[in-house]
């Protein structure tokens, strides 16, 4: 029998990550890449050494207590972790890790993606090429907001946050910034740094949320930031869908107090709150943020990186629990 260590694999993964899961590990993988809920979790991983999970899949409390006591390590496919109750995989002696830095790049590809998008109103003029009805080229039609010269706001700059910063700034957008602490020079690049995100939501005709979904930013930009936002402000979100407060941002945008917004992630997704897809005004993607083959390849490799270095008795890197 192999003595090969047991991972439950809960989604179908990139094929270079699925071959070399296979190679070292007695995997049991996802074919047909269905959604796990707690009790099929449970369940699934019976025997289980380790978990390979991504953000699809909810482990509050209640899950981490039943899941087998074989299963000693949880490795998640995504730099979010909020998915993951990690004082309660503390508490319950399990190890976490997760995969930041590797896929700030596309992550900020995609920011700059929705900025343009929402600015350029690619929405309204995609359907209109597609729908037939362009009747040509006009001096008044679908007319934007210019990046150039115009302010961006970013909320959390980490690494993702200044990937975008730098991409932006190749654009001529003046970044702003808030973060919990201000970042050494070298890494602002001359990003003007605001203590209070009050005063950085004032600035910003552009907004990104760039930060983690956690008790202290969930819920953020709500109606009373939202007013404190420039008139024709473009708000962008490559983070987590509970940072914003869908009512206050579907108001703003269905008023024309905003102007735009470009999302990648919302609250509850795939289940969006459905105003949105009847807003002309948004630019709206699939949760596409880190999805590139090159980078969802390394996201795996960095969480099999864990199982090795865990099962050999080793450091593990990129551990938050
Ligand atoms: C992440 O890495 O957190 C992405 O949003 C995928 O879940």
């Amino acid at each position: 029998m192999s003595n090969k260590k047991r991972i439950l694999a809960t989604r179908r993964l990139p094929d270079a990550v699925e071959a070399r899961l296979a190679r070292d590990y007695a995997a049991k993988t996802n074919a047909d890449d269905r959604l796990y809920d707690g009790e099929s979790l449970i369940r699934a991983a019976a025997d289980a050494d380790g978990v390979f999970a991504t953000a699809t899949e909810a482990f509050p409390a209640a899950v981490i207590a039943r899941l087998p006591a074989s299963v000693r390590i949880l490795g998640t496919l995504s730099a979010g972790t909020d998915h993951i109750d990690l004082a309660a995989a503390r508490a319950r002696g399990l190890v976490v890790t997760s995969t930041p830095d590797v896929l700030s790049e596309a992550v900020a590809d995609v920011a700059m993606l929705l900025l343009l998008a929402a600015a350029r109103r690619a929405h309204e003029g995609e359907a209109l090429v597609r729908s037939g009805a362009w009747r040509g080229w006009a001096p008044t039609q679908l007319l934007g907001r210019e990046l150039n010269g115009h302010r961006l706001g970013i909320l959390g700059m980490g690494r993702i946050g200044r990937a975008l910063a730098r991409r932006a700034q190749g654009f001529g957008l003046k970044v702003h910034y808030h973060n919990r602490r201000r970042l050494a020079p070298e890494l602002e690049h001359g990003a003007h740094y605001l203590a209070d995100p009050d005063s950085l939501l004032a600035v910003s005709e552009f907004l990104s949320l760039t930060c983690p979904s956690n008790a202290e930013t969930r819920g953020f930009l709500d109606a009373r930031r939202i007013a404190r936002l420039p008139e024709g402000a473009v708000v962008v979100n490559v983070s987590r869908g509970d940072l914003v407060v869908d009512d206050a941002l579907i108001a703003a945008l269905q008023s024309g107090r905003l102007a735009g917004a470009g999302l990648d992630v919302f609250d509850g997704e795939p289940d969006i709150d459905p105003r949105y897809r009847a807003l002309d005004n948004v630019f709206l993607l699939p949760h596409i943020g880190s999805a590139t083959e090159q980078t969802r390849t390394a996201m795996g490799s960095l969480v099999l990186d864990g199982f090795d270095a865990f099962f050999a008795g080793d450091e593990v890197a990129n551990r938050v629990a």
